[in-house]
């Protein structure tokens, strides 16, 4: 590692009236270039280009806060930083084992002249892009404070095309719009979706971030944050121009955006650029912005696959309560006393099924949803009181179940619904990670749905923020890992937790089996949005594409071929995998199975070879300490026909490649079962013929073989 810090001011003045003075930095391998400058009132400034074209224009920065009012105009700059850094560090898990931090820094040390605040600017550029944040120093003008606005732009050179979800404050279960910026809708787009729009203050000029972009010359900008902890999640508006994006942050119960203490500093704000979509997808900005592990143990945290007491939930099989008796109080009711539903699915013994199939299978793990009092009247209904975490139904045999999976080898996961009803849960937490403990359940999947209680915040505002930091944190204390559903969208923070192993924060594939569903370019756009902040639990491998299977009238199915259920282990990354379909189901596919059997859930590097947002994308991936890779591709509505080349393989190696493909007469809609699996053996020169159905995909395991 090398890193050596300079005094740099270059008082290059700009000709241009908006600039009273710049400074420039390249990145390291100098195709990216950051202008720093001030405009003619003070205001501070920044722009980006890439060789000789610009990603973002000249762009203002600024924040406001009630006790200073608008620090914007009027900044005087006291003196600039730099620095240069390249270092790599390990993952514990991840897409690829190592990962190189190359970047320059730039800071800039400012006071604003009315108030004397002390503000810097630290910019961190990259070959691949931006990041940088607001920085207030200890200072005497400044202690505590309430940011009620951010007044970052993001000045675009144009109108480009974007793919977006509405700017919803409580949740990002939506689908995507491809739009121009000038067409979005926002409003409009949620009332489509209203099946999750929980509260319906979604401004029309609100999208959320991760935000892709595309310009008509084919250069791909990426707009996100890094590192969101004590401070709201940042969506972006888009001004009258179709234009400018300003940073939206998400308000508390009281309408103001973050209380901070100097010194501290906001998330950092990210811009990621290149002519090649899959340049997007293989940056490492965000998880290079985040700090260094916060552990000093990480032994102890496994990526694994499960399957779930879950998805039969979720289709209509079996229930999360035990009785129909929806007048519960959980300190009152006498649980045994309820008459049971007759199709409760947290049963021992339907569990005990579950950990059949995962033991034979070599599924490292079983999910248990509704095992758990409470789920009567979990939703809707406002009750702070809403689940203890530790009282299970009479049907459930905790010890049973723990002493099967025990004799089984395999490892429970367990389930904290809170039901939104956050200090609830904040209360009881050190109990249920104790009870945790005490059954052996080494990862918990958590859940925030509905409105938030206590009434007010926002799932996206700075105190949900800060509470699914501190679940991490106080589960890493305890050796426990996460798997968070419906909490604000990743960062990159699990470098700092790799404890918290997955997030849902977006629209997962449980939408195909209850409402309109997801449509086939959904997971293409993932990838570029979603993703880009951390692993998403999104639940592939279902097989029973069909909702009729199970007597629902309702013409819902997964919008996906089963070939495309498979690759979705390899493009939707995720160290933590379900495998989300029921045992059944499997039964049916077994030679489909094998896939998910032997798909890793850790790499050691990963190829990202064809990409274009709700398009198609293809990735391979080396699995770790093997020699074995694994290879991925999809499509959105549109059959594809694909040649890969295989020159990422070892060439004095011979292996053989599985490929779990689409029938010829596959289709997502009329015949999405139909799949073809065959053999071969590759080498390095070989090239692979791949045939995606419309809705479709293909699935490649492609293992070294020993020569003779
Ligand atoms: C929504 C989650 O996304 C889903 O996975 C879970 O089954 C339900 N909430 C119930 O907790
Ligand atoms: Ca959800």
């Amino acid at each position: 590692m090398r890193v050596f810090t300079s005094l740099l001011f270059v008082h290059a003045c700009l000709a241009a009236i908006t600039c009273t003075a710049q400074t420039r930095m390249s990145s390291p391998d100098g195709h990216m270039k950051l202008s720093v400058f001030q405009y003619t009132d003070g205001r501070l400034g920044y722009k980006l280009e890439q060789d000789a074209t610009v990603v973002m224009d000249s762009s203002q920065l600024g924040i406001s806060i009630k006790e200073k009012g608008d620090l914007l105009t009027g900044f005087t700059i006291k003196s600039i930083d730099s620095a240069f850094k390249d270092m790599t560090w390990a993952t514990v898990w991840g897409e690829e084992s190592e990962i190189r931090d190359l970047h320059k820094t730039l800071i800039v040390h400012a006071r604003h002249s009315n108030s004397h605040v002390l503000l810097d600017i630290e910019f961190r550029l990259f070959n691949d892009g931006l990041g940088f944040r607001y920085i207030f120093p200890q200072q005497e003008t400044l202690r505590n404070f309430t940011v009620t606005n951010e007044l970052t732009t993001f000045h675009l050179t144009d109108n480009h095309t974007a793919w977006w979800i509405p700017g919803d404050y409580d949740t990002n279960e939506y689908y995507y719009t491809k739009s121009r910026l000038s067409n979005v809708d926002a409003q409009k787009a949620s009332i489509k979706m209203a099946e999750i729009a929980t509260r319906t203050v979604i401004d029309k000029s609100v999208v959320q971030a991760p935000l892709m972009l595309k310009t008509d010359n084919g250069l791909y900008i990426h707009i996100f944050e890094a590192a969101l902890v004590n401070y709201p999640a940042m969506h972006l508006r888009i001004g009258e121009d179709n234009q400018t994006l300003t940073s939206q942050l998400v308000p508390d119960a009281v309408g103001n955006m973050a209380y901070l203490n100097a010194p501290c500093h906001t998330p950092w704000r990210t811009i990621i650029a290149s002519k090649q979509a899959t340049d997007i997808l293989a940056s490492r900005i965000i998880l290079n912005l985040n700090e260094p592990c916060a552990l000093t143990e990480t032994d102890w945290i496994k990526p694994m696959k499960f399957v779930g007491v879950w998805w039969e939930m979720h289709v209509g099989v079996s229930s999360w309560e035990y009785s129909n008796d929806r007048n519960i109080q959980l300190q009152t009711t006498d649980w045994n006393a309820l008459k049971p539903n007759g199709h409760h699915g947290a049963t021992t013994e339907n569990t005990k099924r579950y950990i059949d199939f995962a033991a034979a299978n070599g599924i490292d793990a079983v999910l248990v949803e509704g095992w758990n009092v409470g789920w009567e009247d979990w939703f809707g209904n406002w009750k702070e009181n809403v689940f203890d975490f530790v009282t299970p139904y009479p049907d459930f045999d905790v010890a049973a179940v723990e002493a099967y999976a025990k004799e089984k080898g395999v490892q429970m996961i367990m389930h904290h619904e809170t039901s939104a009803s956050v200090t609830n849960y904040e209360r009881r937490l050190q109990e249920a990670m104790t009870f945790m403990q005490t059954h052996h359940y080494p990862a918990v999947k958590t859940g925030y749905v509905g409105r938030i209680i206590p009434r007010g915040e926002w799932h996206d505002g700075q105190w949900m923020v800060n509470h699914y930091v501190y679940v991490a944190q106080e589960m890493a204390k305890r050796h426990l890992m996460v798997d968070a559903h419906e909490p604000v969208r990743p960062t990159g923070l699990h470098r700092t937790y790799p404890n918290w192993l997955a997030c849902e924060a977006a629209r997962g594939n449980e939408f195909n089996a209850w409402s309109q569903g997801n449509p086939p370019e959904h997971e293409t756009i993932l990838p570029f949005t979603r993703l880009m902040g951390g692993p998403m639990d999104y639940t592939p491998g279902i097989f029973e594409i069909k909702m009729s299977a199970y007597g629902q009238q309702t013409g819902n199915q997964v919008h996906t071929t089963l070939a495309k259920q498979l690759a979705l282990y390899v493009t939707m990354y995720s160290p933590l995998q379900m495998a989300a379909d029921l045992p059944q189901n499997y039964e049916k596919h077994l030679d489909a199975f094998q896939f998910i059997k032997d798909v890793p859930v850790d790499w050691q590097k990963t190829l990202y070879l064809e990409a274009e947002p709700g398009e198609f994308i293809t990735i391979a991936r080396k699995q770790k300490n093997t020699q074995d890779w694994y290879l991925g591709a999809i499509t959105n509505s549109d059959g594809r026909s694909t040649k890969i080349a295989l020159n990422f393989l070892d060439p004095g190696k011979v292996y053989k490649a599985t490929v779990y493909a689409d029938a010829p007469d596959a289709d997502w809609k009329k015949n999405p079962t139909a799949y073809v699996i065959t053999e071969q053996m590759v080498r390095s020169n070989s090239v692979l013929d791949l045939k995606l159905a419309p809705g479709g995909g293909a699935a490649v395991s492609i293992k070294a073989v020993e020569e003779n």
